[in-house]
């Protein structure tokens, strides 16, 4: 048997945390119209039919009051670019949250909450239920609508993690980032761990300028937004680079190359390698 220390029961002496939440901005608005928003994390499905979740805060809160009053609220997904104004906002209260914080309220589709447009996903949720045990007050939610940003879909399933980059919650000042899915059979983990290594070598250093640096970026950032880029620079002891892709087949990877306009440019030549990562998470290849 493995030795075991004893750990502490109450959460928040958890380092490190062991049940990490998705941190949302739930929104909702009171009887008389007037919108409020607080970050959760004590956040989880509960039912697939109806779709239902929970979240868990504490009666007499403001959230938990708007909802016992007009039956519903939003649940707004936050991504790593929204988690410093997310765990600042709690010294507002109220209206002057939302001023404060910048928080962008837009009507959502079926319910009088509103959305929190700065976040890319959004949960409409109908109260369904609630309970309390011990200080903790659960709101169950069944969810009517959803939405997500749309340039988010037109990626690849698990490319679209990276885009998403959903925070969850570990502990005071600390945060999570769910930047990228990864297979859980062994069979789908050998593609998972296939890098495509495009090596680039200067031929005509006299046709680089500006605007093709640009451009070469502007193709980095693309390949970055689209969950592809692995990592990328130039090389400090010799002339050229090298960008690593991942989750590309090797057709597209040789297409990537030739598109990087260092290269459609005839500045730079580009020699495609295939890698398979050795790491701890795949035990070294098996052997370590
Ligand atoms: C990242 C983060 C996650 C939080 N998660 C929860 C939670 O799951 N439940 C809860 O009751 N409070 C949570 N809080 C604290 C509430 O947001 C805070 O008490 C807030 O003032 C409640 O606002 P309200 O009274 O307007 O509802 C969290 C705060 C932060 C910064």
């Amino acid at each position: 048997m493995t030795r075991k220390a004893p750990y502490p029961i109450d959460k928040r002496e958890w380092h490190p945390s062991l049940i990490p939440g998705p941190i949302a901005l739930v929104s909702t608005v009171d009887a008389g119209g007037t919108p409020n928003v607080a970050p959760k994390s004590w956040l989880q499905m509960v039912a697939f039919e109806p779709p239902t979740l929970m979240l868990s805060g504490s009666k007499g809160g403001r959230t938990e009051t708007d909802v016992l009053a007009t039956g519903c609220f939003a649940v707004n997904i936050v991504d790593g670019s929204l988690v410093e104004r997310t765990f600042a906002c709690v010294q507002w209260r109220g209206e002057e949250r939302i001023r404060r914080s910048d928080f962008r309220l837009v009507p959502a589709s079926t319910i009088r909450a509103p959305l929190v447009d700065d976040c890319k996903a959004h949960l409409e949720c109908r109260l369904v239920g609630t309970q309390e045990v011990g200080s903790g007050f659960v709101l169950f939610g069944e969810v009517v609508a959803a939405s997500i940003r749309d340039d988010l879909l037109a990626l690849e399933p698990r490319a679209r993690y990276a885009r998403l980059d959903q925070a969850l919650f570990l502990e005071e000042g600390l945060y999570a980032a769910m930047d990228r899915a990864r297979p859980a059979t062994s069979e789908s983990m050998s593609d998972h761990f296939i890098r495509y290594v495009i090596l680039l070598t200067v031929e005509r250093p006299q046709l680089f300028h500006e605007d093709l640096v640009r451009a070469h970026v502007a193709h980095l950032r693309r390949l970055e937004e689209q969950g592809r880029l692995e990592l990328c620079g130039p090389f400090c002891d010799r002339k050229g680079g090298i960008v690593v892709l991942r989750g590309v087949s090797e057709t597209e990877a040789r297409a990537i190359a030739e598109a990087d306009p260092f290269v459609s440019s005839g500045a730079e030549t580009c020699e495609l390698r295939k890698l398979e990562v050795s790491c701890r998470d795949n035990r070294h290849m098996g052997m370590g």
